[in-house]
């Protein structure tokens, strides 16, 4: 049993429980795009654990880019902008955006209408927790790991101001350390 870490009420989902899913969506991704090489793009930076595990479950020919975004500080709305393009062209290319949350949908629907305009073959998108019940913009979902409450999760990529990324697994913060 793992000691959380001062703040963290519960774990969400054990590292077991992580593992065992993403194993179960590189399964999925690797029927789907049987034959094909696929491209995966992540969102820095949450995504990347997330990236990393699962691009070892999936067994067609595999190729990493990533991106990176920042919120329009002024200016309603959740406008992101792009702070860090990709490396390699998508034209093409079979694209899945790999996040870690899908939250508002704001972040993934942007970089959605980006990597269209690039002209790929095809874009999924593959999420490994889906907060469905804060969504303002209607994004697909392709592959969904776990749904999620609207609880405020810590781990695996998921931080409070840079820390707790690193932990193993999901956690949820007490909500006063939440709230700040
Ligand atoms: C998280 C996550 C998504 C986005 C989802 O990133 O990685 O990119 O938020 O939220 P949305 O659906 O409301 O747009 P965050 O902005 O926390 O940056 P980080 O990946 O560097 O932690």
């Amino acid at each position: 049993m793992h000691e959380l870490p001062p703040g963290c009420r519960r774990i969400a989902l054990s590292e077991e429980a992580l593992q065992s899913r993403i194993a179960e969506l590189g399964a999925e991704i690797s029927a789907h795009h049987a034959g094909h090489a696929v491209r995966l793009v992540t969102v820095l930076r949450g995504g990347l654990f997330f990236l990393a595990d699962l691009c070892r479950h999936i067994d067609v020919d595999v190729a990493l880019d990533f991106m990176a975004v920042a919120p329009y500080v002024q200016g309603a709305g959740g406008v992101v902008r792009v702070t860090k393009d990709l490396d390699d062209s998508v034209a093409g290319a079979r694209v899945i955006l790999v996040e870690d949350v899908v939250d508002t949908g704001l972040t993934v629907n942007y970089v959605l209408n980006f990597l269209r305009s690039h002209n790929p073959e095809s874009v999924e998108v593959c999420a490994l927790l889906d907060k469905h019940a804060r969504r303002i913009a209607p994004v697909p979902v392709t592959y969904t790991g776990f749904k999620m409450s609207d609880r405020f999760l810590v781990g695996y990529g998921l931080d409070l101001a840079g820390r707790y990324r690193n932990l193993p697994y999901i956690a949820e913060l007490e909500e006063h350390v939440a709230l700040g």
